[in-house]
């Protein structure tokens, strides 16, 4: 079984991609949180992956939410996590393997792939340019048979890359994030917007919808950006912080 969350479709190559040479069944955490479904049961001998993208150097807390109501029944054979980021980690293996052993599973292997960044919702900070981003991809698709073959083999280990002040970054950043930079109220659509309604449909939270043609958000939001980044016109901006920045999501 692989629990996933992706929001501009990094994290779901790699969920994809594992699920269809293992033959994993897959969750996506956010249709399974809207469904109230929690509790799992685990057939012999099988595995239990994670794959989500890091936000703010940390698990997303959906991803942790989600963790901590989680039921399985029956023993987890090997459990895995394989987290997409554009840079670095920080602490989230130790947080999320904690994470973990508070639901009573081990963590055994931790992957980490560096892929294009979507992050664009903070002054400098913006989408790498396209010969950085092909390169990042075609190296985690590289790297992805080697990391089924370890899942396969139920192999311990770990790659995760911490990058530097690792604990500043995610205990103290992390969490401030959510407080401080996590909202949808900049949000806005310029006048380019056609009301084809993409928005909508990218949403993992399903919190847009369209008013007077027009997207209006909803207040459940952990700014994936998928809304950004998909809009064929480039019409939704993230107040100021945005204006200028290019698009980026993996189709
Ligand atoms: C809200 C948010 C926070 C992010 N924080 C980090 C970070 O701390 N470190 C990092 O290397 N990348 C960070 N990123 C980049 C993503 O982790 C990376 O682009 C990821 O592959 C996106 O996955 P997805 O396409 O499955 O949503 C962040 C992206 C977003 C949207």
């Amino acid at each position: 079984m692989i629990i996933y969350y992706s929001g501009c479709g990094n994290s779901e190559f790699i969920a994809k991609s594992i699920a269809d040479a293992l033959n994993e069944q897959l969750v996506f955490i956010p249709e399974a949180q809207r469904e109230n479904r929690f509790e799992y049961s685990l057939s012999e001998g099988e595995k239990v992956g994670f794959v989500y993208p890091i936000y703010s150097w940390r698990p997303p807390r959906l991803v942790e939410n989600f963790v901590k109501n989680l039921r399985l029944n029956g023993e987890a054979s090997y459990v895995w996590t394989a987290v997409t980021c554009g840079d670095n980690v920080g602490e989230t293996e130790n947080i999320f393997r904690k994470e973990l052993k508070d639901i009573g599973l081990n963590l055994d292997a931790a992957f980490c792939f560096v892929m294009p960044n979507t992050y664009v919702n903070f002054m400098g900070m913006s989408v790498d340019r396209e010969e950085v981003a092909n390169e990042k991809i075609a190296k985690a698709k590289e790297k992805l048979p080697k990391v089924i073959e370890m899942i396969a083999a139920k192999k311990s280990f770990s790659d995760m890359i911490k990058g530097g002040l690792p604990r500043f970054k995610s205990n103290f950043i992390g969490k401030a994030f959510y407080r401080l930079l996590v909202s949808d109220k900049p949000f806005l659509s310029t006048d380019e917007c056609v009301s084809c309604g993409t928005c909508v449909k990218v949403c993992p939270l399903q919190n847009i919808t369209l008013e007077d043609g027009r997207p209006r958000w909803h207040g459940n939001c952990t700014t994936c950006n998928a809304c950004y980044h998909h809009c064929p016109k480039h019409a939704i901006q993230y107040g100021k912080k945005t204006q200028g920045k290019g698009q980026y999501f993996l189709k």
